[in-house]
């Protein structure tokens, strides 16, 4: 593989042994990919932020690279970390975990992260250009970078995505190719979803039937910013798709010929795909002990959504309403008065975190009701899950 001068120098370790150590594990991830060389990145976004997920080890790592005093080359997000900064104390987590997070965050801090922890980092300052190269972590801002976007990466771990932040680099191979970001399916939309769950469930159907694919949708240019957000995050969390195209919407569709799109496999899509998918992530369940909102996190007009539902009815007592977002985005709607008036009545806005990975499963949550096909795959496995629609998930918590 073909490297700089000062791509060879941080090799060598001649920057230290952690660039040195960042530089050698995209070496090796580049020529297992068969790269030819490196490519700058204009951005990175890292996962792997919360102590629930990294733990002692992870944190031993970021520890030596701060101590050594590397920094980040390029502007540099994170991801939902494991805790709400402020909220922590409130719902019940512990002391000892609220404080090894707030390390972790010191420490990225202290290399030059930009703080908001968030998996919508192009809705809060990390929105790169048609064409530009980066380095993403997080399925579902991966797919959304690529497919929206029209930026150009590959499904980074935590790990790769941090080397890149710290050495401004990523191997070029992937999704970074021109040629490897053809559709290689064609999925024609036959039933027009009714609300986010059932977009989210037919991306959800579509990564689980071709999750090697790069599926190219007709009959869905009619979605929103939170509509293609979800779709991605479906896809995503039940393949390994990472760049989609919607005909007449996303920035790369039209660049495919009819003969391309030709040789691209035929599958058509409708309401009985959308329904079984909706139905097989869910348990049976009609009591929810709390509804959680927000996988991936909610953008303004979703929180203007529930506000507008709520109509100032009060969650029931030990229900639980908690929606999930990021920092920037509760400030906005803090700032013109949704928040107070979801607080107001029993809900609960929670920050730079998440229901996946924070450590929530000892709060004596047992059942719940969410309106993300993302959540309800990755939190089967500690409570008893059901997927509704927004509206049927606040219906379930009012009194
Ligand atoms: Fe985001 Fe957490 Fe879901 S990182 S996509 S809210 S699992």
């Amino acid at each position: 593989m073909y490297l700089t001068r000062e791509e060879e120098k941080m090799l060598d370790g001649e920057y230290g042994e952690s660039y040195s150590k960042c530089m050698r594990l995209l070496v090796t991830v580049g020529e297992m990919f068969e790269a030819k060389r490196m490519v700058k990145v204009k951005s990175c976004h890292v996962s792997g932020v919360s102590y629930k997920n990294i733990d002692e080890p992870g944190l031993k790592l970021l520890k030596s690279f701060f101590e050594e005093g590397v920094r980040v080359r390029v502007k540099s997000t994170l991801n939902p970390m494991g805790m709400d900064r402020e909220k922590w104390k409130l719902i019940g987590l512990n002391k000892n975990f609220a404080l090894k997070q707030l390390e972790i965050l010191k420490i990225f801090g202290g290399m030059g992260f930009n703080l908001t922890c968030s998996c919508i980092p192009y809705l809060v300052g990390n929105k790169p250009k048609t064409g530009d190269h980066v380095a993403w972590a997080e399925s579902s801002a991966t797919i959304y970078a690529n497919s929206v976007l029209g930026a150009k990466t590959n499904r980074e771990s935590g790990l790769s995505a941090l080397a890149s932040a710290l050495t401004g680099r990523t191997p070029l191979y992937g999704y970074h190719l021109e040629e490897n970001r053809k559709p290689t399916i064609h999925v024609k939309v036959e039933y027009k979803p009714s609300n986010l769950l059932e977009i989210g469930a037919l991306g959800y159907f579509i990564g689980k039937n071709f999750p090697e694919s790069i599926p190219y949708f007709s009959g869905l240019d009619w979605l929103s910013m939170d509509g293609l957000k979800v779709l991605g995050s479906g896809m995503a969390s039940s393949g390994a798709i990472a760049l989609y195209h919607v005909k007449n919407l996303t920035p790369e569709a039209a660049k495919f010929s009819s003969k391309e799109l030709k040789e691209a496999e035929k599958f058509k899509v409708g309401l009985e795909e959308i329904k079984k998918t909706i139905q097989d992530l869910s348990e049976e369940n009609s009591q929810p002990d709390a509804v959680f909102l927000g996988c991936p996190h909610y953008s303004l007009n979703q929180i203007r959504d529930v506000m507008l539902y709520m109509k100032k009815r009060r969650v029931k007592a030990k229900r639980k309403l908690w929606i999930f977002t990021s920092k920037k985005v509760y400030e906005e709607a803090k700032k013109i008065g949704y928040v107070n008036l979801i607080e107001k009545f029993g809900g609960l806005i929670l920050n730079d975190t998440c229901m996946v990975v924070s450590p929530i499963e000892n709060l004596g949550i047992n059942s719940i009701y969410t309106d993300s096909c993302k959540a309800a795959h990755y939190m089967a496995g500690n409570f008893k899950v059901t997927l509704k629609s927004l509206t049927q998930c606040l219906e379930a918590v009012f009194s």
